[in-house]
């Protein structure tokens, strides 16, 4: 379902966390200037700060000229954007504050047409929900609610019990086609090109499979801790902060079978469909297939535990259960203050049956690879033997390489841009869907009781992570 384009609101709720100052204001800066913002379009930001119109603006415009300089050169355009944001003071526990939203989108001509953001901690989404339905904002009825929407934010629940509990109270205020579960990866470029590489090139598809596919590798490493949400990464740790989300959708994307056709549902049926294939783990399988690391330093950061026990690393590996995949190892590792930044898949192919060219087991320095660049580097590369030159007759490995940057002249939107875009035309293929978002946590929820009791292994900064974690491979 599509706002009316000529005039509707954007309802932040948690106006002045980190995740507006840092994500959203400036992609929706960037939605303006590049007129991607209806003229008629407000921003209607909630904070518990008791501020005016005016001193909102104020502080937007001073953490933006901190966080995304670039944005306050347009003078004209950042003028006329920031005119457009109004702030109403209240607190999210309380129906009052609700019901003067309610009167504040009348004001505005929007109550029919808003789309609510919650940028807001995990806890808070039931009850945000709940006041909404109460002020008689939500996105069900014949008063108007047909075109409002919501968009939520990641951690969606903690664990599978509270997925469904949150999906359960959203599901009788919103209909599912107006419910937004962002995952932002979902609006990379180069995770949106995992599904154009597979899909629109004859030549890869019919090697995608367990005959041809030796394993799958993802990893998604940070050369950064946890910067400063230790209160955060206590409740959450990386198994719910990225496993259970970003990684999963990679997943996904790489397992999934071609949809029927383009549609939202199309796509998320097929992801869905991995999800449930993916095997749960038990105590017996965690020893072989789960390292869980922390790195050295985590415990003395702000608002962590002297002793605490939260995984800052995790090493999986994933067995997909379908006849695509059946017998093919999926391992998955992300991770805190590693050596380096990078989000890659690499996917290798099975060796010749024979090698000519060296040692029998010399062919996995060979074996063809496909690899997709997610970030920082957006490219993609294909790995194959060539005869090193010279008097002997071996092999050695060399790269096609295909690069964003230099083979399109025009760069891609930032994901936060892309999905606002997407949630406002009520393009849902990019979002996540309430069955994948419960087969998500119970694989998470198996990891995790799996393991109880066993302590992380420690891993020093900027280190690959714990040497346990080769024990998963092979
Ligand atoms: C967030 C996680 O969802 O994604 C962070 O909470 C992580 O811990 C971030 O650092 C990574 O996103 P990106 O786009 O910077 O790779």
């Amino acid at each position: 379902m599509q706002l009316k384009p000529e005039s509707f609101t954007i309802v932040i709720f948690g106006a002045n966390g980190d995740l507006a100052a840092r994500k959203l204001f400036p992609a929706l800066f960037e939605l303006a200037r590049l007129g991607h913002l209806p003229a008629g379009a407000t921003l209607t930001a909630i904070g518990r700060a008791a501020l005016s119109h005016e001193e909102f603006r104020a502080v937007v415009q001073e953490k933006m000229r901190t966080l995304s300089p670039d944005s306050l050169k347009d003078e004209a355009v950042f003028e006329e954007f920031i005119h457009r944001i109004f702030y109403l003071s209240a607190d999210l526990d309380d129906p009052d504050g609700y019901h003067r939203l309610k009167k504040e989108l009348e004001r505005q001509g929007t109550l029919c047409d808003a789309l609510f953001y919650l940028a807001t901690p995990p806890a808070l989404a039931p009850v945000i929900v709940r006041n909404l339905e109460r002020a008689a904002l939500g996105g069900k009825g014949s008063a108007g609610g047909g075109r409002r929407k919501i968009i939520i934010e990641k951690p969606y629940g903690r664990d599978l019990g509270s997925a469904r509990e949150l999906n359960a109270v959203i599901g009788e205020v919103f209909p599912e086609d107006a419910v937004f579960r962002i995952d932002h990866y979902l609006g990379k470029e180069t995770v949106q090109n995992i599904m154009v590489f597979r899909f629109s090139n004859g030549i890869f598809e019919p090697l995608w499979n367990r005959s041809h596919i030796a394993n799958v590798t993802i990893t998604i490493a940070e050369d950064f801790g946890i910067r400063g949400r230790g209160a955060l990464y206590e409740e959450s740790g990386l198994l719910r902060d990225i496993m259970q989300n970003h990684a999963l959708q990679l997943l996904a994307a790489v397992a999934m079978e071609p949809p029927v056709d383009l549609s939202a549902d199309a796509v998320r049926d097929e992801k869905s469909k991995v999800l449930r294939s993916i095997r749960l783990f038990s105590p017996q399988s965690a020893p072989t297939s789960v390292v869980l690391g922390q790195y050295e330093g985590y415990r003395s950061e702000k608002g962590v535990a002297a002793d605490s026990t939260v995984e800052t690393y995790a090493a999986v590996k994933f067995h997909v259960d379908n006849w695509r995949w059946k017998g093919v190892p999926f391992y998955v590792r992300a991770g805190k203050n590693l050596a380096e930044t990078v989000t890659e898949i690499v996917i290798t192919f099975n060796c010749p049956p024979q090698n000519f060219f060296g040692e029998a087991e010399s062919c996995s320095y060979t074996a063809n690879q496909v690899i997709l660049r997610i970030q920082p580097e957006e490219t993609i590369a294909i790995r194959f033997g060539a005869k090193r030159p010279g008097e002997e007759l071996v092999t050695d490995p060399v790269y096609m390489k295909f690069d964003y940057r230099t083979s399109f002249a025009t760069g891609g939107l930032t994901p936060y841009h892309r999905l606002l875009l997407d949630a406002m035309a009520g393009d849902q293929m990019n979002f996540i869907r309430q069955d994948s978002v419960e087969y998500s946590w119970g694989i998470i929820d198996s990891i995790r009781s799996a393991v109880e009791g066993r302590d992380p292994e420690p891993y020093a900064a900027h280190s690959k992570g714990p040497d346990a974690a080769e024990g998963i491979y092979g």
